[in-house]
């Protein structure tokens, strides 16, 4: 119940991602005038910046149901179509990690999205037949860490392309101050500044370290979260000062130590270090080149100055 809350229902109560959230409330709004089901939207970004609840929140807007499912959910046509046939006039069809759909799933959606029509075929070998049944116009919203690993066909039949940025400090705080409100607890203003600061930019971030920070918090008995005690927290949590944690240290130690700073291929990194390649390139590498700490190449990954600096390592001459 507590997680569910935390979700902001309406734009309005949605903090941060400006852009995305100016143009959509423009199409919600236009769709809401013409009396239409809202154009398909592909939303993209790192995990943890929301897609989810901006999906429910489009949804709440257009006032119309949300179901939702997930790309590995689906392991035959007949599952989407079950769900497709279910929808009602102006639904929202949240389909997370939409990358992730078999291709024969896949094939079932364009027909869908275009025509609002389901092709499904019934029987097998010479004797099978091909049925259209017609669709309520719909809203597919779906949801990818990339819009690059979506196939051509399906990107090109998304009329609205929203990417999430990650969260500026500012956006991130007050994310912090309202998460606190709803938990009931009170945190003084750079106690929640520094939990911003070392999120990541991520909210999903922010308001797990804000969960464990409360914990410490209560078991000292105080009336209001300090900046001292959040300092002490994120640092048994291993966060450090720029927000980085374990894997991401591993990741930049090995790329400086066991490769000299590069160029490194990403799947060498990943073997080196135990984690999947495509962890790494969804999860820690955005936040990494976003502040930074690593460069892409055609060569592969470089650290930069900053990651040397950031160690207290002494920039390699080249
Ligand atoms: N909680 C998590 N993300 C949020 C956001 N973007 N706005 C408001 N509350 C949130």
């Amino acid at each position: 119940v507590e997680e569910l809350s935390l979700r902001p229902q309406v734009l309005k109560q949605y903090i941060g991602q400006h852009k995305a959230k100016e143009n959509l409330s423009i199409f919600i709004e236009a769709a809401k005038m013409r009396d239409e089901a809202l154009d398909h939207v592909l939303l993209y970004g790192p995990p943890g910046l929301g897609k989810t609840t901006m999906a429910q929140i489009i949804a709440n807007e257009m006032g119309v149901q949300f179901k939702q499912t997930s790309g590995p959910a689906i392991e035959r046509s007949g599952d989407l179509a079950a769900i497709l046939s279910s929808l009602e006039v102006g639904d929202v069809l949240f389909i997370d990690e939409i990358h992730r759909l078999p291709r024969a799933v896949e094939e079932i959606l364009y027909p869908a999205m275009e025509d609002f029509c389901l092709d499904i075929v019934i029987g097998q070998g010479p004797s099978a037949r091909s049925v259209q049944l017609d669709l309520p116009p719909f809203t597919l919203v779906g949801a990818t860490t990339r819009a690059g690993l979506l196939t051509a066909p399906l990107r090109d039949r998304f009329g609205v392309l929203s990417r999430l940025e990650f969260y500026e400090v500012a956006d991130l705080c007050a994310i912090v101050e309202r998460t606190g409100d709803i938990f009931q607890v009170e945190i003084d203003r750079e106690a929640a500044w520094e939990i911003a600061r070392r999120s990541r930019g991520t909210p999903r971030i922010a308001n797990r370290l804000l969960k464990r920070v409360r914990d410490i918090s209560q078991v000292k008995g105080e009336a209001s979260i300090s900046l001292e005690t959040t300092q002490r927290a994120l640092e048994m949590l291993q966060v450090d000062h720029e927000g980085l944690d374990q894997i991401d240290h591993k990741l930049l130690i090995a790329m400086i130590d066991s490769f000299q700073g590069g160029p490194v291929g990403l799947d060498t990194i990943a073997a080196s270090i135990g984690e999947e390649s495509q962890t790494i390139e969804d999860v820690y590498e955005p936040y990494l080149l976003q502040q930074g700490f690593i460069q892409r190449t055609p060569r592969g990954r470089l650290v930069t100055q900053k990651a040397y600096e950031h160690f207290n390592q002494e920039v390699p001459r080249t």
